[in-house]
């Protein structure tokens, strides 16, 4: 909770000063937008974790994986939902659920 708020007026703080905020890792950006999806494998995601499932899709090659994860593919959504996400956040979380499921 107390995070939240910080997160909540860093952001504000950034809009209003019209800084760029800091960029977010790719476990926390995973934890808040990719987890309701691959953490549980619904709409059909693969989930995390999952070597099996991630394998033929690692295989594919990170431009593919990010292309994906940005313009979204079948049931996942452009972005992963993320739609504040700069691209090195998007890679981050795609390299950390990479890490996680080898
Ligand atoms: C609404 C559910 C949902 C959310 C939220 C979501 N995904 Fe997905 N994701 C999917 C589904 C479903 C697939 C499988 C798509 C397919 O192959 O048909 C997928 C596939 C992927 C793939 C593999 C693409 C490929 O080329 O095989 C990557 C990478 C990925 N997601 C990254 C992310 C990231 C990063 C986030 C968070 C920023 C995220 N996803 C959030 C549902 C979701």
């Amino acid at each position: 909770m107390k995070k939240l708020i910080i997160t909540a007026l860093a952001g504000a703080m950034a809009a209003s000063s019209g800084l760029a905020l800091a960029e977010r890792g790719g476990k926390e950006i995973y934890d808040s937008k990719c987890f309701a999806c691959h953490s549980t494998g619904a709409a059909g995601a693969p989930k995390v974790g999952d070597a099996a499932a991630w394998a033929p899709r690692i295989e594919q090659g990170m431009d593919t994986l990010m292309k994906h994860a940005k313009e979204g593919l079948n049931a996942m959504p452009p972005m992963g939902t993320c739609m504040d996400c700069s691209d090195a956040e998007m890679q981050a979380a795609v390299e950390y659920i990479i890490e996680q499921s080898q």
